[in-house]
């Protein structure tokens, strides 16, 4: 590794690094119209690159972003994506010295990323901390949906509304969900704008309450062979998210009642969506994928673990193992009254990944223990620490990066 250099980009090298993430995931280089979307969301002072003998052969970028943890508060989070190192110089530690870079000098309390090869980023402390699931559910073809209760309205936007009527809805929708995100309005053009450019047929449907406009789907039809002389329909939902769970069933309800429309199908979907329960046969809810919907790093541990509240039970002393950032090592004593270090002997221990698949409720601490993943050190720990932990909501991003 003495012969790399990593450091912060400068503005003009951007495009250097983001052909050499592509290259990586063996795409072409981008486009100059792509570049103008592409170029908007990762600022350069937030892009590390890996240079030898003055050439740029990784990088890993993020923007800056909020996250909500359980009980409501907002975290600084910095968003990572486009990590990639050139492939004739992979595995000589490029990627190791971008990350560790990475997480000590851009200062947020929380980094978290999607992840397209699994086995890499537990090493670094990130664990699965949301799951999602891909549903497909067959579209109702004149079959009556029962009426959800409530008085909402849905109505279609207008192509040319779009990037600017769905960044106010999410905004005011709010952070309401542990996991889910702010969306910098860099994220709305490199996702919507982007894909407006290239023309493609994206759809809004607007849902609104009594207290104006709640929740929204942005979709896409698609045509699906399903024999050499048969094709069918189906919607493809992009985004979703309304201001409670009424509202995306209603939205669902909508959706599943298009006409000439087979099936609708939507990705990382919350696990307490239950779109099952509104449609006349359960059997027509089909789930395809459970996925890891968002991997998560607690780069502060004392700061993160102190922005979230915990449920009724005694306080437990748990004992983080942190290699990466060895400061976040440590016994923490974790209460409803509130998260210090101590000196005392600890009850539970485990690695940094373990502890984020724990902190925003995703998993158990029994399920962790029972899966080798957390080490029990007094028994009766563990039932207070499920108690500590547990949320009212499974945790979901439903923004992807
Ligand atoms: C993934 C990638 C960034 C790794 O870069 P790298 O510089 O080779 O990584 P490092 O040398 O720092 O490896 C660190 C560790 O991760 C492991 N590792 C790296 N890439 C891996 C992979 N694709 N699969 C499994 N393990 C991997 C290494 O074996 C090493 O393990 P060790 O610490 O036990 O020795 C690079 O291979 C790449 O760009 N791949 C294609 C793009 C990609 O997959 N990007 C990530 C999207 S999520």
């Amino acid at each position: 590794m003495s012969d790399y250099r990593i450091r912060v980009l400068d503005e003009d090298e951007k495009r250097a690094a983001q052909d050499l993430f592509l290259g990586s995931l063996h795409a072409a280089p981008v486009t100059d119209e792509m570049w103008e979307y592409s170029s908007a969301g990762y600022p350069a002072e937030r892009c590390f690159g890996a240079f030898r003998e003055g050439r740029i052969v990784g990088s890993a970028q993020s923007f800056a972003a909020t996250m909500a943890v359980p009980g409501g508060a907002v975290l600084p989070l910095a968003a990572v994506s486009r990590v990639g190192v050139r492939a004739d110089h992979t595995r000589r530690g490029v990627m190791t010295e971008l990350m560790r870079a990475q997480l000590r000098e851009l200062g947020e309390p929380l980094a978290s990323l999607h992840a397209t090869e699994p086995v890499i980023y537990g090493r670094f402390g990130y664990g699965v901390a949301c799951r999602g699931r891909t549903v497909e559910v067959e579209a109702t073809r004149g079959r009556a949906v029962p009426p959800l209760p409530g008085d909402g309205e849905i109505r279609l936007l207008e192509t040319d509304e779009l990037a600017v009527e769905l960044p106010k809805i999410y905004e005011r929708i709010g952070l309401h969900r542990p996991g889910m995100m702010s969306r910098p309005r860099g994220w709305w053009r490199m996702v919507v704008e982007r894909r407006l450019a290239q023309k493609d047929h994206l759809v809004a449907a607007v849902h609104s309450g009594p207290d104006g406009d709640d929740g929204f789907a942005l979709y896409e039809a698609t045509t699906v062979n399903i024999s050499p002389d048969q094709r069918e329909r189906r919607l493809d939902v992009h985004d979703m998210h309304g201001a409670s769970l009424g509202v995306v069933l209603d939205l669902w309800r909508f959706l599943l009642g298009a006409d000439l429309v087979r099936w609708v199908r939507a990705w990382g979907r919350p696990l307490d969506e239950h779109v099952e329960l509104i449609v006349p046969n359960r059997g027509d809810c089909r789930t395809i994928e459970l996925t890891d919907e968002t991997w998560l790093r607690l780069v502060d541990v004392p700061t993160a673990l102190a922005a979230r509240t915990y449920g009724p039970a005694r306080p437990v002393v748990v004992e983080v193992h942190d290699r990466f950032l060895p400061e976040n090592s440590g016994r923490y004593r974790v209460g409803p009254d509130g998260v210090r270090r101590t000196d005392a002997s600890a009850d539970l221990e485990l690695p940094v990944d373990s502890l984020a698949m724990l902190y925003l409720g995703d998993i158990s601490a029994s399920a962790l223990a029972a899966t080798g993943r957390l080490t029990v050190r007094e028994a009766s720990a563990l039932t207070r620490a499920d108690r500590l932990f547990t949320t009212d909501r499974p945790p979901n991003s439903g923004t992807f990066f």
